[in-house]
């Protein structure tokens, strides 16, 4: 019989492209999403349950039921920008959501879970290259949510025994190659979608932040990688947990970064339009470079991003856009 995973936040952008790939690997989906900001149409491979990681009497309901043999947990605020001017809003979600998940987890004796974590945990390291021993100083409410659960995970672990995934994206984008699901998220503050909804007419101008940083092109550089293969990351880490009965920590990047400008260009390359531009100051907050080492994912999960290259992932995003654009 297949076995239930739960995901937390499924009818999100990288939830539901996780589930695909859970049901890929015969695993049952079972989606938990309160649709704040996610998409019924999303939940595309399993079940979706309309709901809240903070009802605790639904979480005891759904484990009784579905028997989870574990937790991938995606739900959670993720505007920065947002966290800096409603902290409580963040932490009570962010947080105390995942309290009351783990909590849900106890009661249940399910014992693996992995948890998105981000590149803001770093804050504005100093290093070329983000490795997981990388010092942790977020500088918003935000990242700093994010590292407290990676703390709570870690007593967690350390008392209950429940096992952790801590998978500390960097720059997610693209979308599914069949075109099943994508990035739609309302307001959408991702530097890609941007760029391809300013190129489709969509949207304005990309604002661009900041044209003098210390780069080749002075754009910021950020690593992006294919959603995909942050959900493919996802299988790989339940597999390593059951199978090691260990925690793992990683990264989740490419190791190369893109500029902004390599961004805009690409799109004129692969998408033969250009990027309408608004040259913006730099924002309060963002490095300069972001990128991650990517060695561990690789050593420990056997996990390389392997439709990352920026070209796929822009062509794969822009046909997901293009067809948003005429739904
Ligand atoms: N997109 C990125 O580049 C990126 C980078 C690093 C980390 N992350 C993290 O990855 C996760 C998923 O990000 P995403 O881009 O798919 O965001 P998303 O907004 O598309 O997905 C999050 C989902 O969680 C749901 N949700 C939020 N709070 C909930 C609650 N209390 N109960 C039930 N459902 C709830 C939302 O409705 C949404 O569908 C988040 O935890 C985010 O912080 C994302």
């Amino acid at each position: 019989m297949s076995e239930n995973v739960l995901v937390t936040g499924g009818a999100g952008y990288i939830g539901s492209h996780t589930c695909k790939e859970l049901a890929k690997n015969g695993l049952v989906p079972v989606s938990l999403d309160n649709l704040v900001y996610g998409h019924r149409g999303f939940a595309k491979w399993g079940p979706l349950v309309e709901g809240d990681i903070e009802d605790g009497v639904l979480l005891d309901r759904l484990f009784a039921e579905h028997r989870f043999a574990a937790v991938i947990h995606f739900a959670a605020f993720a505007y920065v920008g947002e966290s800096v001017q409603d902290p409580g809003k963040y932490y009570r979600n962010n947080v105390a959501g995942t309290i009351s998940l783990l909590e849900a987890m106890r009661r249940a004796a399910c014992c693996d879970i992995i948890f998105s974590s981000t590149c803001a945990t770093y804050g504005t390291p100093e290093t070329d290259l983000i490795g997981e021993d990388t010092p942790q100083r977020p500088i918003n409410p935000y990242g700093r949510g994010k590292l407290m659960v990676e703390t709570i995970l870690q007593d967690y672990q350390a008392a209950y025994g429940i096992r952790h995934g801590i998978l500390r994206y960097f720059n997610a984008a693209g979308a599914d190659p069949d075109g099943d699901v994508g990035e739609r998220h309302d307001p959408e503050t991702h530097l890609v979608p941007l760029a391809i909804k300013a190129a489709l007419g969509q949207a304005g101008p990309l604002t661009v932040f900041g044209s003098d940083y210390p780069t080749p092109d002075g754009t910021a550089i950020r690593d992006y990688v294919h959603v995909t293969d942050l959900a493919d990351a996802h299988v790989r880490a339940l597999q390593f947990l059951r199978r090691e009965k260990a925690s793992v920590v990683c990264n989740l990047g490419t190791g190369c970064g893109s500029s902004v400008q390599e961004v805009v260009d690409t799109i004129a390359e692969v998408c033969g339009r250009e990027v309408p531009l608004r040259r913006g100051g730099r924002r309060a907050g963002d490095p300069p470079r972001l990128v991650a080492a990517i060695g561990r994912a690789s050593e420990l999960l056997g996990w390389t991003a392997r439709r990352s290259a920026i070209e796929t992932i822009v062509a794969d995003a822009w046909r997901w856009h293009e067809r948003e654009g005429q739904r």
